[in-house]
């Protein structure tokens, strides 16, 4: 295997001087927007409309965001920062439930804050950046890792299918699945992406698609509804997805839609992998039964953008879910940045 690493110049999140700069995807791919942010509440607002999005890219963003927040009172006492970034901190944490690299990256600006003992605020500021940069440098690294070691399992021409974006938009470097696929296209030109189309909000659509085009991948569109029979007609090799929360058993929650797949390719004798770095990796949780299933807005499924899909009517109930969870059962292998895990598992 080629010891070349992947690139791609798409940069979901940086933090910069003047606060944090978001490339807002929930414009693309009709508009390539940057946006600054320069407060805590802004980034939990982006992170809750999906303006970032993908689970270790919000891990990196509530990091950001702490670091939003400790700039912001950087001017007050000692005493009333730390209650202020505590509180931000706490609103962080919470922005959005299943995807467990939030948590896991604002606890430990939590730890930071309680078992340093500062002598000004500043120095609070001083080294909340750096913990934010060591865990998106972090990140990029596991996404290269898991690249290499993911690309093993793709054979040589093969029809990959995937589901919502797992590549630089969802993470800080080249992906976690999509990254694989990078990976792998350095050394095989002729393998191809077929990217759900990923309803309700269309990431598949919207954002894979614009990533692999960008990047010359070959890709091909498929409305949610498809893969089933695309397998049947023998043109999907591999299934590779990512993840936000995997509990300590292999049950994966990754975007809904992602158990249909798993239960298709098992039908279909296909493998299905998840790639994930192991800060998705939730082993207080024995099992995916007490992960955390974001439900958002009806809205979402009775509209796309402003033209309604459905009847405007109060006894219509809409069901929507944003995560399914997959049981490790029906997952051939999860790819860390640490190598390739078989089940049965035990993170
Ligand atoms: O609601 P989203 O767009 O944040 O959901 C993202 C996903 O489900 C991704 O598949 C997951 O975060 C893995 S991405 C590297």
């Amino acid at each position: 295997m080629s010891l070349l690493l992947a690139e791609t110049r798409i940069q979901a999140l940086s933090l910069v001087a003047e606060g944090c700069d978001l490339l807002d995807q929930t414009q693309l791919p009709e508009r390539e927007v940057k946006i600054r942010i320069t407060t805590p509440q802004e980034m939990i607002a982006a992170i809750q409309a999906l303006v970032v999005r993908g689970a270790p890219a919000i891990g990196v963003a509530g990091g950001f965001g702490a670091v939003l927040s400790a700039r912001l009172h950087q001017h007050q006492s000692l005493p009333v920062a730390y209650r202020a970034i505590q509180e931000d901190l706490h609103s962080l944490y919470h922005a959005r439930p299943t995807a467990v690299n939030l948590m896991w990256a604002v606890k430990r600006f939590q730890l930071l804050l309680d078992e340093a003992s500062w002598s000004t605020t500043m120095d609070i500021v001083t080294a909340f950046e750096t913990l934010a940069r060591t865990i998106e440098h972090d990140d990029i690294k596991m996404c290269q890792q898991m690249g290499h070691h993911g690309a093993s399992l793709i054979p040589t021409g093969a029809g990959i299918l995937t589901h919502c974006n797992t590549g630089a938009l969802a993470t800080a470097g080249i992906g976690t699945a999509l990254g694989v696929v990078r990976t792998a296209f350095i050394n095989d030109k002729t393998l191809r992406v077929f990217a759900d189309e990923t309803r309700p909000r269309l990431q598949g659509a919207k954002l894979t698609v614009w990533e692999c085009l960008k990047d010359d991948i070959p890709v091909t569109l498929l409305s949610d509804n498809m893969s089933a029979w695309l397998m049947k007609q023998g043109q999907v090799d591999v299934v590779m997805v990512g993840a936000d929360r995997i509990a300590k058993n292999g049950d994966t929650a990754n975007k809904i839609g992602t158990y249909l797949l798993a239960l298709a390719a098992k039908a279909h004798d296909i493998p299905f992998y998840v790639v994930a770095p192991s800060s998705t990796l939730d082993i207080t949780l024995a099992n995916g039964e007490a992960i955390p299933i974001e439900e958002r807005s009806a809205r979402e499924v009775t509209h796309f953008e402003e033209t309604a899909l459905s009847v405007d009517d109060s006894r219509l109930q809409v069901f929507n879910p944003a995560f399914d969870v997959t049981p490790g059962s029906l997952i051939t292998a999860i790819i860390t940045e640490q190598g390739i895990h078989r089940a049965p598992y035990c993170f």
